[in-house]
């Protein structure tokens, strides 16, 4: 195992990932992590990521000193080979030329650190800080114009510090470096399995849990079902699952989650038709906001009554992944700066007094497309677009009447089948179809009609923080509309959302 000790940096877990790439075990864990603990989980090699902190200012963040006599490879990133040449005596201060951005390296010394990197690339940088005098322990691996130790190692140790991010896909040749570090210089064999994750995760939520009986929401989600598929691999007859019908649903959700949790998996799963309830709660409401904040109110006194009814249940299982915990600013031990407020209505207050289970937290989605795979779900499953958790509510812009949400599923369903036959679905992050609140004239066999209009929106993204709109072919978007015109009622009119994230968002409310 490689351990990433976590200084605050944004692309701390993204380094971990691109290590387990690698097919070397690799974890987060905290900056200060003491020593003993080090010494018990003995790692091939350690890793200190970036950080917000500048190491001389008061309250930085400091790794345990005896770190460096461990004789275990070291290599810091950022702030962490600051940290590294600050412990080993170098002076670390504010630089006149700060490096942001994109910045030419060049390689002045050969090292098994850089094996199969040219002598000329560019990484990515984002420093205001840099070492002045380099201590006499250290050698100069890599410059750039206005940084002459870009990259160092220790004379005689396997002590490395490199000042960019190799973890970024913005550094050429990042991913040669983190992987010379991994199996040339710590020896690591790359024979580690998305397999044995889930064996240890599996133990973990085993010893946790004990005797006790956990409850799983289910969304109809890929995430909710790779934590619920894990945990009826770890203990099928202790585990619950509700899945909570709000009427808000893509076409044929509800058949699929029965399907693979009672069908596939056996769980015991609690299917909750609420529709009627949210569909009173949200008669007359149009604006967007509001319709959120009654459909999470819903959802949690819904789910609640459904989770009292299991007797004897104390822990709850939630599918969080490691971007809804970074972008909601959710990790208090972390160093960390908040990014942006998650918008999840599926969230779950701790209030409902559970004790929280979050097997996939420190993972990327698509790790957890691979576990998900392993674990046996269907690739319909996995790969299936995101879903808002207040559903068809936030694509039916206007009131939600149950006529209208019939009609807006139908357009939906006819979008999604087509992307799946024209081979197209794969290729674009989140497709999907929006009911306008307003209706338009056409001409029908020789009548008038004045009838709704569908919205077609598709996207290309990411991290679905900026999106650009899919370039799908005229001919697909020709037969959607036709099908949606033809098929469903109630509409004469199919558009193409053309814009892109910012200045607009993916979904229309
Ligand atoms: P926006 O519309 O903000 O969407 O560009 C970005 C991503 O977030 C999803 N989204 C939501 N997910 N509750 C959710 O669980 C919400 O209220 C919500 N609003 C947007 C959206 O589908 C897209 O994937």
């Amino acid at each position: 195992v490689i351990l990433v000790l976590d200084f605050g940096s944004q692309t701390a877990q993204l380094i971990a990932r691109r290590v387990r790439d690698e097919n070397v075990f690799c974890q987060l864990v905290r900056h200060d992590l003491p020593i003993e603990r080090i010494r018990e989980i003995n790692p091939r090699g350690l890793i200190l990521s970036g950080g917000p902190a500048s190491v001389y200012a008061d309250g930085a963040p400091h790794p345990d000193p005896a770190l460096f006599d461990l004789d275990i490879p070291i290599l810091g990133i950022c702030y962490g080979m600051q940290e590294v040449c600050r412990a080993q005596g170098s002076e670390v201060s504010p630089s006149l030329s700060r490096e942001f951005g994109h910045t030419i390296c060049s390689v002045q010394k050969q090292d098994p650190l850089f094996e199969g990197v040219p002598p000329e690339f560019t990484a990515w940088m984002s420093h205001g800080d840099q070492v002045k005098n380099l201590s006499e322990h250290f050698t100069a691996l890599a410059a750039t114009d206005s940084c002459p130790t870009t990259a160092i190692r220790h004379h005689t140790r396997p002590i490395y510090g490199l000042q960019f991010h190799p973890e970024v896909t913005h550094t050429q040749f990042g991913s040669t470096l983190l992987s010379n570090f991994v199996h040339k210089i710590c020896g690591c064999q790359g024979t580690w399995r998305i397999a044995s994750l889930i064996e240890r995760q599996v133990e973990a939520v085993r010893e946790l849990v004990g005797r006790n009986r956990v409850i799983c929401g289910l969304s109809g989600g890929v995430d909710s079902s790779v934590t619920a598929a894990l945990l009826a691999k770890a203990f099928g007859t202790q585990l619950s699952c509700i899945f909570v019908d709000n009427g808000l649903l893509r076409k044929g959700e509800r058949d699929n989650v029965e399907e693979e949790f009672t069908g596939h998996f056996k769980t015991d799963l609690h299917v909750v038709d609420a529709r009627q309830r949210f569909l009173d709660a949200l008669s007359g409401v149009s604006d967007p906001q509001e319709k959120r904040k009654i459909i999470g109110r819903v959802f949690i006194e819904v789910f609640q009554e459904e989770a009292a009814s299991i007797p004897d249940a104390h822990f709850l299982a939630q599918g969080t992944l490691y971007p809804d915990v970074i972008e909601s600013g959710a990790n208090p031990d972390g160093p960390a700066a908040t990014i942006k407020f998650h918008h999840n209505v599926g969230g779950l207050p701790e209030r409902l007094g559970f004790e929280l289970i979050e097997p996939l937290r420190d993972l990327f989605k698509d790790e957890v497309r691979k576990m998900g795979a392993e674990l046996g779900l269907p690739d319909k499953l996995i790969w299936r677009h995101p879903f808002p958790g207040p559903g068809l509510a936030v694509r039916c812009l206007g009131e939600i009447t149950e006529p209208r949400l019939d009609t807006l599923r139908e357009a939906d369903a006819i979008l999604i089948e087509e992307l799946h036959k024209a081979d197209l679905y794969r290729d674009v992050q989140q497709a999907f179809a929006v009911l306008l609140p307003l209706q338009t004239v056409g001409v029908m066999g020789d009548a008038r009609t004045y009838e709704d209009v569908i919205a077609i929106r598709s996207v290309n993204t990411e991290d679905f923080m900026t999106a650009d709109w899919s370039r799908l072919p005229y001919d697909f978007l020709q037969r959607v509309s036709t099908r949606i015109i033809n098929s469903v009622r109630g509409v004469n009119r199919v558009v193409y959302d053309i814009s892109s994230k910012p200045p607009s968002t993916i979904e229309w409310e």
